[in-house]
């Protein structure tokens, strides 16, 4: 039984698994070159189906999600969520409606699912379908937002009795979840409504500071770190939000919180109000998470939604000394919600609830397709590297301090590059660091990059602990006083870092640290996407190409292929 798993909003994208095994996994941006694609995922669809070697008509069931009033709307019709995408991304000029699309977008906000949304997306849903070949009779399933977002942690966290926990901007009328699953069950405890978002407020503040909404919210956590500390006593926007129990309360609605907000934001400099947001949040969260490990006495837990991204309020939730055992699903936001909706589907027919997850479910390619995408421009020259060869030929480059392109294997499923659409260069340099963000990324300054390291390194470069496995950089740590300079490039300037642990799932990529460590006793590089600051990353050897020549990079590593560029600097 095969399992089709669709999500056509935020970073649309499309899984595909069957009983036992998740298949194939991505997100459209990666096919239309739109950064968080919002359009029907017909790329990622016809990709899963092709990697399968499968035909539409093999497709027992399709499961896709999230039926509240807005994402209807948009289905009926389309251009609405098309130039919310283009003003959001700031393609277009701000429009003379702004205010009223403003207030608008926030007063639909707490309306969740009305009687016939589901009827009129699912029509919709099946007449997109239809066009990739859907002619057949197959059942659809409508998954809620929230808990496509909880099936995505609790069925690949590994853990048997947890604490799922879901929270982000919203989602069907809510902004969040707590559920138990216990002997096999997962059952919801508590919904958060989605007036009472702590999404939509660090969301708002995003916007406030000139930055996209759904896009910088981690702008706003790096820029945080600027400004000199205060006591949460002292915090402004401490009176905006409260945590008792397991409920969670806005004291303004969002019309009311952005105008108050605003009034805060304009009397105080960015990297305080970015400080201000980032603190309570922490705080907020904290508290939260453990109101809920006291309330159902489980301390094991699992967390999904978009808020998961920032990575210092998790280091807040893992310093818990209730908390036992954190997992975070490593594409926590939107873009993670087509595979959640086929697991719960999944679930509700064969009660499994327990899959082995790789973030390496992605298209990879051949030998023919890589020679063709090299051969295209005359300045390259591609050489066979063979698969032994490259991870002692890239770390020798790296340790000469330069940045190389990593292309290998499976494409990565997620917001992040962990080793197979990688630019990877020293962690201590802080000149190549400057040389990527400038050339290379063209990020603000104050991003910082992230390291890549042998797990088994791990406890000797970080305050690391055993509540949990950070193999996918979805959690920060302290680092430890004694390798600190020789992280320069990949720390916060707080002295954190968020790492990907590197072990057997990545062979080729462990491989590559090991020959690092050898030089410099430490399996550590940074580990950057493999993409222009703005632009999904890199699919295809074709796509690849094309940056290694706009960004006039010399090295790429490509599935046991080495290829220089003449004009690379
Ligand atoms: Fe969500």
């Amino acid at each position: 039984m095969y399992i089709l798993g669709v999500w056509d909003g935020h970073d649309a994208g499309a899984a595909l698994i069957d009983d036992e095994n998740i298949i194939y996994a991505a997100n459209e941006e990666r096919f239309t070159k739109r950064k968080l694609e919002v359009s029907f995922p017909h790329n990622a669809i016809a990709a899963a189906l092709r990697y399968a070697g499968l035909k539409p008509s093999s497709i027992d069931h399709v499961a896709y999600t999230t039926t509240e009033l807005t994402k209807t709307l948009e289905r009926i019709y389309p251009p609405m969520k098309e130039t919310y995408y283009k003003f959001r991304r700031r393609k277009e000029p701000k429009p003379w409606n702004e205010r009223f699309r403003h207030n608008l977008k926030y007063s639909l906000t707490s309306v969740g699912i009305l009687p016939l949304c589901g009827t009129i997306s699912s029509a919709y849903i099946r007449r997109q379908l239809k066009k990739d070949g859907f002619t057949h009779s197959y059942k659809l399933h409508i998954v809620e937002h929230h808990t496509a977002h909880a099936a995505t942690a609790a069925f690949t966290s590994g853990m048997k009795d947890q604490l799922v926990i879901t929270l982000d901007g919203l989602g069907d009328g809510l902004s969040g979840s707590v559920s138990t699953m216990e002997n096999g069950r997962l059952e919801r405890k508590v919904a958060i409504r989605a007036r009472d978002s702590l999404g939509i407020l660090y969301e708002q503040v995003t916007n406030l500071l000139g930055m996209r909404e759904l896009e910088d919210e981690g702008k706003i956590m790096a820029m945080a770190d600027y400004s000199y500390p205060f006591d949460f006593e002292d915090n402004k926007l401490k009176g905006f939000f409260k945590v008792v129990g397991t409920t969670m309360h806005a004291t303004y609605g969002p019309l009311r919180q952005y105008t108050e907000l605003d009034k805060i934001a304009w009397q105080t400099p960015r990297e305080q109000t970015a400080y201000m947001a980032q603190q309570l949040l922490e705080v907020e969260m904290a508290k939260f998470v453990s109101n809920a490990i006291d309330r159902y006495g489980i301390g094991n837990v699992a967390f999904a939604g978009g808020i998961f991204s920032n990575v210092k309020a998790n280091m807040h939730i893992r310093n818990l000394d209730a908390l036992k055992k954190w997992y975070i699903f490593p594409h926590m936001g939107d873009g993670g919600i087509a595979l959640g909706a086929a697991l719960y589907a999944n679930y509700l027919k064969t009660s499994r609830n327990s899959n082995d997850l790789s973030v390496y479910r992605g298209d990879s390619y051949n030998r023919d397709d890589i020679r063709k995408a090299a051969e295209a421009d005359r300045a390259l020259t591609i050489e066979e590297d063979g698969a032994k060869e490259q991870g002692r030929h890239a770390a020798e480059l790296i340790e000469d301090d330069n940045y190389i392109l990593w292309f290998q294997g499976r494409m990565e499923y997620g917001p992040r590059a962990l080793g197979n659409r990688s630019i990877l260069a020293k962690s201590e340099s802080a000149a190549v660091k400057d040389r990527l963000n400038m050339y290379v990324k063209k990020r603000e300054w104050f991003q910082p990059f992230a390291p890549s390291m042998l797990e088994e390194d791990a406890p000797r470069i970080l305050k690391y602990d055993d509540k949990g496995r950070s193999a996918y950089m979805t959690m920060a740590y302290d680092t430890k006083d004694e390798t600190r300079d020789m992280l320069r490039s990949v720390t916060h300037v707080d002295g954190t870092a968020r790492p990907q642990t590197v072990s057997g799932e990545n062979a080729a990529y462990m491989d590559l640290l090991k020959n690092v460590k050898r030089g410099t006793c430490y399996g550590v590089v940074l580990n950057t996407s493999f993409n222009i600051h703005g632009k999904p990353i890199v699919m295809t050897p074709a796509d690849a190409i094309e940056m290694m020549l706009t960004t006039k990079t010399k090295y790429m590593f490509m599935d046991g292929y080495f290829i220089t560029n003449r004009k690379g600097v």
